[in-house]
């Protein structure tokens, strides 16, 4: 199995100082960099567009690790593709043909992940393994930084494992939402190899960049 990677969430960095945030996180160590796009509408909050990923792209040589919840998805698709996404993710319940919406990622040339909602069953990925690169477990409600991790989502983790190793693909496995150093072990154990943390990762300033990130890994 893959060493996990550590993909940092900005929407937890200091807004007035983006650039400066995503060149001390990604020195620290992250393997990802993860940005989450919200519009006020899929979920009840409104972070940022292709604008501000475009301007932070010179900033790091990391992925781009793109969270997309916006609706309807397919029409911003291609200006987050141009703003220098590496990896764009989105929501099934987020447009209405997610094979179509799939599709479009990767004839844009990027790599594309389905994200699931707590409540979300694992199916929905069963048919659209071959477009998929990454499959993220959500394991808290979209929408804020800072929640509570929901246990329940382990088994969902657990399974997803299972169905990604019998499809023999190389597909990641990433989880967002409330993880961090207290639980990282489990998330990982359960079958997670990326982890996505935005308060554990930012906690502390910039000198606690380093330790935040490798308290993450070790799990
Ligand atoms: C929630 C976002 C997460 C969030 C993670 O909608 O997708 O990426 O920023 O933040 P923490 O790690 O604080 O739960
Ligand atoms: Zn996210």
């Amino acid at each position: 199995m893959t060493a996990v990677r550590i993909a940092p969430s900005i929407l937890s960095a200091d807004f007035a100082k983006l650039g400066e945030e995503v060149r001390a996180i990604d020195a620290a160590g992250a393997d990802w960099i993860h940005i989450d796009v919200m519009d006020g509408h899929f979920v009840p909050n409104i972070t940022i567009g292709p604008a501000v990923i475009k301007a932070l792209r010179p900033h790091s040589a990391k992925p781009f690790d793109v969270h997309l919840m916006i609706e309807p998805v397919d029409p911003m698709l291609e200006a987050f593709a141009e703003a220098g996404a590496d990896c764009l993710s989105v929501h099934p319940e987020s447009g209405p043909h997610l094979h179509r919406t799939l599709q479009t990622i990767k004839a844009l040339g990027k790599r594309a992940g389905v994200v699931l909602n707590p409540a979300t069953p694992v199916d929905v990925v069963d048919h659209v393994m071959d477009l998929v690169d990454l499959i993220l477990v959500m394991s808290v409600n979209p929408g804020f930084g800072g929640q509570k991790f929901i246990e329940s989502q382990l088994a969902k983790i657990a399974v997803l494992r299972a169905r990604i190793d019998t499809s023999g693909r190389q597909i990641d496995l990433e989880v967002d939402g409330g993880v961090d150093q207290n639980n990282a072990a489990r998330v990982i154990a359960a079958g997670a190899d990326a982890l996505v943390a935005g308060t554990a990762a930012f906690k502390g300033g910039p000198s606690a960049y380093a330790d935040n990130i490798r308290a993450l890994r070790a799990g």
